[in-house]
């Protein structure tokens, strides 16, 4: 089989670059490990910065967004039993988030690729990846059958084989592993408030999400080897309501059956240079950001737009330019918001219990954010998402 560019794995990122070149009028052919309906109901993210969503509109892939999403202009941080908003659209532009998930960013994409006839391969998973030092590399697939392409997009994510087809000296690896991981639910309970709270609480950190009127979505630090078997619901109600409460009572968090229940490690991860000859590693392939901050799938989003721009300047006249300023550009957003996911995380989460000096300094910190402007802009800024790059 041959195509002009092979995309490895059908998340976000692969999708949607399927997606943007075949509007540039460029062939791909993405290879997916898993079934549809297991993409489609995998879930993950809820979060959309006003960039992705613009990005979604733009390419009309965005109607069921639109009518289905809830625009969010606004946030809680909750500690010492109070909440203190932080008026993001306010203090951002008048930018806002969308709360989506990331499941149904899936289902539109692949809906939008089958009806303008893409090729998407489900159960068509890459075992190897071969001559990316020449113009012609290969993808090898566990069915023993090759594709051959022009140029290999890796957005197989963390645990592809993609970043593993670049050779070990080729790249530099930074890394952090957090001692806690989180267990996210979600519940057939009406959201018990209008926005999102991500509170601190000497147990741990707590966040209450949605999806839509009648589903909520939470999430609570745990342990990070911990087993989903040991919390059953009753477990997970009784340490949300702990966590949640606020001193004056006033807070009341509705439960409902759980129908979902998983348990995600807390991770930053940064490979470089994001390419390779003719691999482009992009989304959590080349990069892993704590989901404290909201932005793993934003951040695949902002690859895959200035990657489709290099490729189309690639295949509409051979100039390369773009594509090797492809790693260096996507590295500067990179960096800033694995900063941003960082510092949200520590923050937030119960850190060393046996550092009282630590507790205090994150204490103080979070009232700074909340009391001056100056800092609740920054939080702002970088929460609804800085400015796409000009492509
Ligand atoms: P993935 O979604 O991981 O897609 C990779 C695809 O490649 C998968 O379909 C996989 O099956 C396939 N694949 C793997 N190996 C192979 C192979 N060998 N051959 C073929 N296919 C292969 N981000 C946000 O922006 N906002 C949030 O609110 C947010 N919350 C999160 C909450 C949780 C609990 C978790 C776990 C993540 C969250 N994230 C969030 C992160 C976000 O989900 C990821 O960053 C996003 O999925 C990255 O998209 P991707 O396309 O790069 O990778
Ligand atoms: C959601 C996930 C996040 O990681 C986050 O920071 C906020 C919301 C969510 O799934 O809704």
């Amino acid at each position: 089989m041959r195509t002009q560019v092979g995309i490895v794995g059908a998340g976000p990122a692969g999708l949607l670059l399927s997606h943007l070149l075949q509007r540039a009028g460029i062939e791909s052919v993405v290879l997916e490990a898993r079934t549809r309906e297991y993409v489609e109901h995998r879930v993950r993210a809820g979060v959309l910065e006003q960039g992705t969503v613009d990005v979604l509109t733009e390419t009309g892939v965005a109607d069921r967004l639109h009518r289905e999403g809830m625009v969010h202009r606004g946030l809680e941080l909750r500690f010492g039993g109070r909440g203190h908003r932080i008026a993001l659209s306010e203090l951002a532009g008048g930018r806002a988030i969308t709360v989506y998930g990331q499941q149904e960013v899936v289902k539109d994409l692949i809906a939008a690729r089958l009806a303008a006839g893409g090729e998407l391969r489900f159960e068509a998973g890459a075992e190897a990846i071969e001559g990316l030092d020449g113009d012609r590399p290969v993808v090898r697939l566990a069915s023993g059958e090759e594709v051959r392409c022009a140029v290999v997009a890796g957005c197989d994510g963390f645990h592809g084989v993609s970043r593993g087809a670049v050779p070990d000296e080729a790249l530099t690896v930074y890394e952090r592993v957090y001692p806690f991981a989180w267990l996210g639910i979600l519940a057939r309970a009406a959201p018990s408030s209008e926005e999102l709270i991500y509170t601190h609480h000497d147990r741990g950190f707590a966040l209450h999400s949605m999806r839509s009127p009648e589903v909520t979505r939470l999430y609570l630090q745990v342990a990070p080897d911990e087993e989903v078997e040991a919390w059953p619901d009753e477990r997970i109600w009784e340490e949300l309501q702990t966590r949640m409460a606020t001193a004056d009572g006033g807070f009341l968090l509705n439960e409902g059956e759980i129908f979902e229940k998983g348990i995600a490690p807390m991770r930053s991860f940064v490979a470089e240079p994001m390419r390779h000859g003719r691999l482009f590693l992009a989304g959590d392939a080349a990069h892993i950001v704590p989901a404290t901050g909201a932005k793993g799938l934003n951040l695949a989003v902002a690859d895959v737009r200035v990657l489709a721009r290099g490729l189309r300047a690639f295949f509409e006249r051979g100039d390369e330019q773009e594509l090797d300023a492809y790693s260096e550009r996507c590295l500067r957003r990179v960096w800033r918001v694995q900063h941003f996911s960082w510092w949200m995380t520590q923050m937030l989460h119960r850190l060393d219990v046996h550092d009282p000096f630590e507790a205090r300094l994150q204490r103080s910190q979070l009232e700074y954010v909340v009391r001056s402007e100056a800092a609740a802009r920054t939080l702002a800024e970088n929460y609804v998402g800085l400015e796409l790059e000009d492509v």
